[in-house]
């Protein structure tokens, strides 16, 4: 069975104090559900995370970003192994708000992604389109390019470590949501596009997390749909309640 995950964005909010007052109040939630919890807490925040969950180990604390270098001369950045080296195993790549504000390009994730997975890190990969694109009718051809250009050169053993988000960007931080239904066809549009590549198997087991605007008061019909397997979740996951109550969802 596919993993279920629900993944909390936190973007850039909480400071030192509110990040150990936020992950307080998450540990005193109970959860009811089969999913895998994470949290994506700013760079600074990272390690203080990382030690205020490990005992408990509900809980697992992913970066937000890196740089696709191993080392060198790149002013504010960070990459795998100094995430790796506090215990950091997973990355969110391919945001699309690093997308639109950070010039990030499928070339430059598909070096980050082969970064990322040369030092044995666990992936969640971020596309969608836009919303020109879907009044358009164009979402399936930007949707099935973002994968192929970034993924596809990729072997089929490779998506043991990669998540997939699929976060249509007229739904994030909008209030607007895909449909339940809108979002069923693209995962199954996308699953499709895997299998194409690399086979029933590969596409099969391979986790598709929704994200845009999924609330505690949306999040059961969004996750009920079969080839949705979790959520990559910004502002609500900045209350605890609100962000366990989509945990809970499944
Ligand atoms: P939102 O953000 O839940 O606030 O819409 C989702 C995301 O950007 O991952």
């Amino acid at each position: 069975m596919r993993k279920h995950i629900v993944a909390g964005n936190w973007k850039m909010n909480n400071d030192l104090a509110q990040t150990q007052t936020l992950i307080s109040e998450l540990k005193k939630q109970s959860k009811t559900s089969n999913a895998e919890v994470m949290i994506a807490p700013s760079y600074t925040n990272l390690w203080p995370a990382f030690q205020a969950t490990r005992e408990e180990g509900e809980i697992e604390v992913v970066a937000q970003n890196m740089h696709f270098a191993e080392n060198g001369a790149y002013t504010g950045e960070v990459n795998a192994s100094m995430l790796k080296s506090i215990g950091i195993k997973t990355v969110i790549l391919g945001h699309s708000e690093r997308r639109a504000y950070y010039n990030e390009t499928d070339d430059s994730l598909a070096k980050k992604v082969d970064a990322a997975l040369a030092n044995d890190m666990r992936i969640i990969f971020c596309f969608g389109e836009e919303l020109q694109d879907r009044k358009a009718g164009n979402e399936e051809n930007i949707v099935e390019s973002q994968i192929k250009n970034a993924l596809f050169h990729l072997d089929a053993s490779a998506f043991k470590h990669i998540i997939l988000a699929y976060e249509p960007v007229w739904a994030i931080g909008t209030g607007e949501t895909a449909s339940p239904e809108q979002a069923q066809n693209m995962h199954a549009f996308i699953r499709k596009t895997l299998a194409t590549k690399y086979g029933d198997d590969v596409a099969n087991s391979v986790s598709i997390l929704y994200g845009g605007s999924v609330k505690p008061n949306n999040a059961k019909e969004i996750f009920g749909k079969p080839d949705v397997d979790g959520g990559l979740i910004g502002g609500a996951s900045l209350k605890a309640e609100d962000f366990y109550a989509i945990v809970n969802a499944f």
